[in-house]
């Protein structure tokens, strides 16, 4: 959509069926700068309607909610919008635009990256095809083509936790009006939701256990050890997410351009993920068009320092709300640091200052 606005013409290549993405529960929890670029695209009217709007969130320790008030510090919200709901608006409106998306494509390799012209093979439809491009964004995901055809010329930071998230969602109303993170004995809790009518809450479990170990009666019964007063109802959705943190760097490598999850990963306790993934287009959007457009490279020439900038803050305070929170197995004297941290985040207006503003997510780059 944003190259759309420039004016440059594009082509969406996507492993899945359109059901599959538009389908798949991911996070939900969009920073006021994504809701903000939404709005800017005039592609917010559904978010307006159905969006969540939040003013802070709970830490839950010791059996008692302890409210963060991050809209009064920072004059900026967080909007519960499932990422799913984000990914059919954008379909929609690049299908409406007359933008090709092209679903169910197979076998991808690039080519020439080094050169002006890259091109693309792919299979769609039983056919072999080829795109000859100005310019590739590699936005796709961890697991795809993009990252291993440049990976000579990266380097990877990589972190992998010993835990992972068991997620629900359920038909019950929310039993609470914000997010609640709880620290627990038992280990890391989340209620968050995506409607009046339906919540979405969180386990830390150990990375390999397996779903199979967890039957609808235990989950509740977890749950409402960690959480206090949690509201059941049918569960529609369950799994486990083994979590880690991953940076590879330089975001570029000759004209494929990475973007989101092929360049980064975030551990979910900080919801930054797809915010960074917008973000990530929000500063290559306007590189590529002067690129192409006007054949000028100052811009684009900026991305990866650009991006990488929020990518690296997003994973300090990801990984600062993970270890303040999970049971990270390293006996009662990290536990009771832990407790340390949040009380100071009760006492001190600096402490719950600081973690407000990466919460709702620091103010876009001037420059960008
Ligand atoms: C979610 O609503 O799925 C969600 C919210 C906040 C997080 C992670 C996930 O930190």
């Amino acid at each position: 959509m944003l190259l759309h606005r420039e004016g440059i013409q594009s082509v969406v290549l996507e492993a899945r069926t359109r059901e599959y993405v538009e389908d798949r529960v991911r996070a939900g929890l969009l920073e006021q700068n994504t809701v903000d670029l939404l709005h800017e695209l005039d592609l917010a009217e559904r978010l307006d309607r159905e969006g969540l709007k939040h003013n802070g969130i709970y830490l839950r320790y010791h059996e008692k909610n302890h409210y963060v008030d991050m809209a009064g510090m920072t004059g900026r919200h967080v909007t519960i919008y499932g990422q799913q709901e984000v990914v059919k608006d954008l379909t929609q409106a690049l299908l409406d635009r007359g933008v090709p998306v092209l679903f169910e494509v197979g076998d991808v390799a690039l080519h020439d990256i080094e050169t002006d012209h890259p091109r693309i093979t792919y299979e769609h439809d039983g056919q072999t095809n080829e795109l000859t491009c100005d310019a590739i964004a590699g936005c796709d995901g961890f697991h795809g083509v993009s990252r291993p055809t440049i990976g000579d010329h990266l380097t990877e930071y990589e972190y992998v936790y010993e835990f992972g998230w068991l997620g629900i969602l359920a038909e019950a109303q929310p039993a609470t009006d914000e997010l609640i993170y709880a620290w627990h004995a038992d280990g890391f809790a989340l209620y968050t939701m995506r409607s009046q009518t339906i919540s979405r809450l969180y386990l830390q479990v150990d990375a390999d256990d397996d779903i199979g170990n967890w039957p609808d009666d235990r989950i509740w019964g977890e749950l409402a050890t960690r959480l206090g007063a949690v509201n059941e109802g049918p569960i529609f959705d369950k799994g486990i997410t083994p979590m880690r943190s991953f940076v590879a760097e330089p975001m570029q490598h000759g004209r494929l351009f990475l973007a989101g999850d092929s360049a980064h990963i975030v551990p979910p306790t900080g919801a930054k993920g797809l915010n960074l993934a917008v973000n990530d287009a929000r500063i290559l959007a306007p590189g590529l068009a002067a690129l192409i457009r006007d054949g000028d490279s100052k811009l684009i020439d900026g991305y990866s320092t650009a991006a990488l900038r929020r990518v690296w803050r997003a994973q300090d305070f990801s990984n600062y709300m993970t270890q303040m929170l999970h049971d990270l197995g390293g006996g009662q004297f990290e536990r009771q640091l832990q407790l340390a941290r949040l009380e100071y985040i009760e006492r001190s207006e600096a402490a719950a200052r600081s973690l407000a503003e990466n919460y709702v997510g620091l103010p876009p780059e001037p420059e960008f």
